[in-house]
């Protein structure tokens, strides 16, 4: 009788941790209650974590896809930290919601997801993580570069389905960076290493658009600051490189692509909205440019039903500029040092400043 009740109660006890387990196994606590807490929207790898558990309590959101609106504005109540993505838009409506909030970090260089004027109002520290990306972004650049002006996806999709009937002299034959002229808009952290990575390739210009001059490139590279229209007018590659911002949105518009050669590549790895996307696929279909290679978009992720998944001469990635293990671990490394020392009162890693 009583092995029989003690049965019962351990088959109780087993369902109810069940129930309790399903029910937290999207939002879990981590850690001890008296260190400050955060909410994270994205779990990270196992040292980041680690880090952050040993000086605050997690909780976080633990689904494959970004944190809905409502778990956020309903989990970010009574944290003093949030580490956030760039697909987090952290704005009035979760300022209000944050009233304990001392600091947002961001595991992102781009930061045109963060409601700036209006946190800055509220006196919250802003961490994010440029320089750890630079050199994984402008690999991908090169890859985007390479792979639209050669045709590598429609190349090899030809030969996979049968298109690939013989060496042909001029079948598949695309424009290469031997002798092109490379123009790069913005020369930041990663513009200035797409510049580096091209060089070896022997372009025979190298220009770009920057709000100051970058003497240093200019001497290492040979490289030329113009006027935005000469780049346009005169380059075989168009990089976009630019951060997003109130003078960049849609900067690649009608008229931009207008100005560009009939053959002109225009290659975009900064952020979705510095196009005008409409403009760009019209500058595609009516072939006022040659080509465009995508790492970014509006929206992210692209619909599949945009015309531009169906044009040959558009390669398109899904923002994976930054996507290598390393550098992954890096930006989400210095996310959690940017938090925890925003946390403490200390100087951070990498804070956002107002300019
Ligand atoms: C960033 O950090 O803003 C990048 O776009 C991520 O790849």
């Amino acid at each position: 009788m009583f092995g029989k009740l003690l049965q019962h109660s351990f088959r109780i006890f087993i369902l109810s941790a069940k129930s309790q387990a399903r029910s937290s196994a999207r939002v879990r606590r981590y850690g001890k209650m008296s260190k400050p807490t955060i909410y994270l929207t994205r779990k990270l790898n196992s040292a980041a974590m680690k880090r952050l558990e040993e000086q605050c309590v997690v909780e976080l959101w633990e689904g494959p896809d970004p944190v809905p609106r409502e778990t956020l504005l309903s989990n970010i109540a009574n944290k003093k930290g949030l580490c956030c993505l760039l697909t987090d838009r952290i704005d009035q409506e979760v300022l209000d919601a944050g009233t304990d909030l001392k600091v947002i970090s961001t595991m992102s260089v781009g930061f045109d997801h963060l409601d700036l004027p209006a946190i800055r109002a509220k006196n919250i520290r802003i961490g994010y993580t440029p320089g750890v990306l630079k050199d994984a972004t402008a690999e991908l650049t090169m890859c985007l570069i390479l792979a639209t002006g050669r045709r590598l996806m429609e190349a090899s999709k030809e030969a996979a389905t049968g298109g690939w009937s013989s060496w042909s002299p001029f079948w598949m034959c695309g424009m290469g960076l031997l002798g092109k002229t490379v123009g790069v808009v913005g020369a930041g952290a990663v513009g200035s290493e797409v510049m580096r990575r091209v060089k070896p390739f022997r372009p025979k210009d190298l220009l770009y658009v920057n709000r100051t001059p970058r003497p240093d490139l200019e001497e290492e590279l040979g490289a030329k600051q113009v006027e935005l229209d000469e780049l346009l007018a005169t380059s075989d590659y168009v990089v976009a490189c630019t951060s997003l911002n109130s003078d960049t949105q849609e900067m690649f518009n009608e008229e931009a692509f207008s100005k560009m050669k009939k053959t002109a590549i225009f290659v975009n790895s900064a952020r979705g909205g510095v196009v005008d996307q409409d403009a760009l696929i019209k500058a595609l279909e009516n072939e006022t440019i040659g080509a465009a290679g995508l790492d970014v978009t509006t929206p992210e992720p692209l619909p599949l039903s945009s015309p531009l998944f169906k044009m040959k001469n558009c390669v398109i990635l899904p923002h994976i500029g930054s996507a290598t293990y390393t550098t992954r671990y890096a930006m989400a490394m210095l996310a959690v040092e940017n938090l925890i020392c925003g946390l403490k009162g200390e100087e951070m890693p990498e804070e956002l400043k107002a300019k």
